[in-house]
């Protein structure tokens, strides 16, 4: 699995509470974070460096992207390249939002990089359901979280500002369009009120991993504990300590990952 940098850790906690038997590998791509405001061809090659890293670095049997910006760059190339299956964030994001509101009214938020694509509003589209999309870019919000800093007055005020369209929607789901959104969800949902329902992918996400290992008879037997190792291409030792505030204590330490030179 892997991601520009924490956010992924909401997709890899679901999945290893669905999944206890598995081992995982968690990039975070903390060197060369944000993706979000970065062009999409930029992230396509980063994406093809770490799910490439996963299979032949560290065996992956399976590789989960799990970031909306990289998914948004586009992995049809990836997908036909890769000896193993490819989960992304925005297929199952997309389900659960259309499967949570109740007024049709839904919205999703997400970075520049995402929004800009259109991939949220073709996942939407793809799921047949009635519904009327809303949408708006969260450019700061990424920042806050890979510096830990996931409430306060600061954030308070850019979540106020960006989400104003998203407010004047009048939406019954929200979905946090962004894999690094979940650790702000307290702050966002005291924006959007109580009638406003918060939709992560990374539940969605991981029973997905849970039904593609299962359809191709690649699931663990149940009776082991997974290992998890997790990489980062940043500073080791920050990762290590705010990943663990945020993941849980199964980030006790972290490995170094570079990308090819070249
Ligand atoms: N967490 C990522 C996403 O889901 C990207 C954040 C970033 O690096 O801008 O889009």
């Amino acid at each position: 699995m892997f991601d520009s940098g924490f956010g992924g850790l909401t997709v890899a906690r679901a999945t290893i509470d669905l999944l206890p038997a598995e081992d995982l590998v968690y990039i975070g791509d903390t060197g060369r974070y944000p993706y979000g405001s970065k062009p999409l061809e930029d992230v396509r090659e980063y994406a093809h460096e770490l799910a490439w890293s996963l299979v032949r670095d560290y065996e992956a049997k399976a590789v989960v992207v799990a970031c909306n910006t990289a998914t948004a760059a586009g992995l049809d190339d990836l997908r036909r390249e890769l000896p193993v299956p490819i989960i992304d964030v925005i297929a199952p994001g997309a389900r659960a939002l259309v499967q949570t509101t109740q007024t049709g009214r839904v919205a999703v938020i997400g970075t520049v990089g995402t929004m800009a694509s259109g991939a949220y509003v073709r996942a939407v589209v793809d799921t047949g359901a009635p519904v009327s999309l809303t949408s708006a870019a969260c450019p700061g919000f990424v920042e806050f979280v890979e510096r830990g800093q996931t409430s306060g007055d600061e954030v308070m005020v850019l979540a106020e500002r960006l989400l104003a369209p998203i407010r004047d929607a009048d939406v019954d789901a929200l979905l946090l369009g962004c894999t690094h959104y979940p650790f702000l969800a307290r702050t966002i949902s005291d924006v959007m009120g109580g009638d406003v329902t918060l939709v992560s992918s990374a539940d969605e996400t991981a029973f997905e991993v849970m039904h593609r290992l299962g359809e191709l008879g690649l699931l663990r037997d149940a009776d082991r504990i997974g290992r998890h190792r997790f990489v980062s291409s940043g500073d080791v030792e920050v990762f290590r300590e705010l990943g663990a505030q945020l993941l849980g204590p199964e980030l006790d330490h972290t490995e170094s990952w570079r990308p090819p030179a070249g």
